[in-house]
């Protein structure tokens, strides 16, 4: 009966977990599909903790065990909460970085409990020395991952040949592994000393990257995670780990192909290190010609007052500036004046999947007005004005016209079809491929230089007056 009901939870729990997924597509469900899910992972652990081995009395050894396990959950969830409460959006890819890392732990803590109990036992001691490998590859990467994106580890490191180094590495841990599944073996040095190994490992996969290109190798370490835990959930017939390993290591997965495909990298590309170079190290010299244009607010506020169309390219700028607020400001006063106000939404605009949805859901703007590239590329030909505000790369022509530069082949959006493009900048600085852009010296663009918030303050401003 008790069993039956530990079941019914991992039932419920697996659906909620499925449901928070599905719910986390939309900005606008996205907040409650968190809770959804979360709601069903403490009905997972409260089913666990009361109800996994039948509620066995309670001698003073089991007390001492509940008292650790909500020491833990205690310290966990007060260290868990706070970060998360005061986290910057800009430094939300160190923070999934982070917990990544604690899951990946997780997922090798179980290998190491777990492997004496299983020697012999071939088909459940892959699923503990897999998961084990899998999980440590992914907290030393994650951790190291967290320390590029906070800055302290702001170099790529790159040994001669690393790709071969590590090519041998990987082979070096899996043939170990299977070693260590076949064999038969009961050493608990030469567990440790693969844990050691896959922890190694971990950290020559990270660290040749540069610092930006982390999001994609965060989303690969994160299906990393999903799958170690998927391992666990095996081992133990666990049917929530398993369910919810999975979930993560698919959802992960593809993140990690979406990604890819948007930056034109091929996977390949990101699982063997040959990526990573863009970054600050690709600044190719400046090869553009002509001259630029720049113009005042006022001027701009005029423009687009008059206006029938404007569409807005958000780009990480916007996230730095944290004016989403006075965004959503210019675009419903311009709407109050009869114009048309959409954003153009370029997949790897910021620096992290979905981060100009995210950004803009934080100011109320209506789902419905967030247009993807595909869908907006068209309208720009008819768009009398484009009002580009801390975007440069994905407004980069270069991409389709310039077969040496590193971004060529990326999608990019066409907002040089427009009449006139605005681009709102703090100076003339490369974005993050650290490359020049030929828009700023189309014959249409009028740059608007000064930090995003102050420019479209004044903006606002100017056209309250008019
Ligand atoms: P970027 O190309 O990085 O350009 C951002 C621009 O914003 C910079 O040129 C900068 O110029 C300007 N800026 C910075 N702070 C500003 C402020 N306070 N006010 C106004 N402007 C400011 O950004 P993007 O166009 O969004 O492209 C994203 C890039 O990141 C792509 O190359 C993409 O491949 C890469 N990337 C994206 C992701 C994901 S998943 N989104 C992951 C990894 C890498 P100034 O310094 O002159 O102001």
């Amino acid at each position: 009966m008790i069993q039956n009901i530990l079941e019914i939870s991992y039932l419920i729990a697996s659906v909620t977990f499925i449901m928070g997924l599905r719910m986390m597509s939309n900005p606008k469900s996205a907040r409650k599909g968190n809770l959804v899910a979360a709601a069903g992972m403490a009905i997972a652990i409260a089913g666990t903790i009361f109800l996994y081995e039948n509620g066995s009395g309670y001698t003073s050894r089991e007390g001492l065990k509940m008292a650790l396990i909500f020491a833990a959950i205690l310290v966990g969830t007060v260290i868990g909460w706070m970060t998360a409460k005061k986290v910057q959006m800009t430094k939300m890819p160190e923070l999934v970085s982070m917990f990544n890392g604690m899951g990946g732990a997780c997922a090798a803590l179980i290998g190491l409990m777990e492997f004496h109990h299983n020697v012999g036992n071939t088909g459940p001691q892959m699923a503990v020395v897999l998961g084990m490998i899998i999980g440590s590859v992914s907290f030393s990467g994650s951790i190291i991952a967290f320390l590029k994106l906070n800055g302290t580890m702001n170099k790529p490191v790159r040994l001669p040949s690393y790709n071969i180094i590590n090519t041998f590495i990987m082979i070096g841990v899996l043939a170990y592994g299977a070693y260590m599944i076949f064999s038969g073996t009961d050493s608990s040095v030469l567990l440790y000393l693969l844990f050691a190994l896959a922890l190694f490992y971990g950290v020559m996969f990270v660290i040749p990257i540069g610092g930006a290109d982390m999001p994609v190798v965060i989303s690969l370490l994160n299906s990393f995670t999903g799958l170690a835990a998927a391992f666990g959930g095996f081992l133990y017939d666990n049917k929530v780990m398993l369910t919810g390993g999975i979930l993560v290591g698919s959802a992960g997965t593809l993140l990690t192909i979406v990604m890819c495909k948007a930056m034109n990298r091929p996977l390949s590309n990101v699982i063997f290190g040959a990526f990573g170079a863009s970054g600050a190290t690709a600044a190719a010299g400046s090869s553009v010609q002509g001259s630029i244009k720049d113009i005042n607010v006022n001027d701009a506020a005029v423009l687009m007052n008059y206006s029938k169309k404007v569409i807005i390219v958000p780009g990480y700028g916007l996230a730095v500036a944290q004016a989403q607020h006075v965004i959503h400001e210019l675009e419903t006063l311009l709407e109050s004046r009869g114009v048309e106000v959409k954003y153009a939404i370029h997949p790897v605009a910021g620096r992290m999947p979905g981060h100009m949805n995210v950004l803009l859901a934080e100011s109320n703007v209506d789902y419905g007005k967030l247009v993807e590239m595909e869908e907006i590329n068209p309208e720009f030909a008819t768009t009398d004005v484009v009002l580009v505000v801390g975007a440069n790369d994905v407004v980069n022509p270069a991409a389709k016209n310039d077969p040496s530069s590193p971004i060529y082949g990326m999608p990019i959006l066409d907002v040089e079809n427009a009449q006139h493009i605005l681009v709102n900048k703090r100076s003339m600085n490369a974005g993050y491929a650290g490359i020049e852009n030929e828009l700023f010296y189309n014959p249409k663009t009028s740059m608007v230089f000064g930090d995003a918030k102050d420019v479209l303050t004044k903006l606002v401003s100017e056209l309250k007056a008019m």
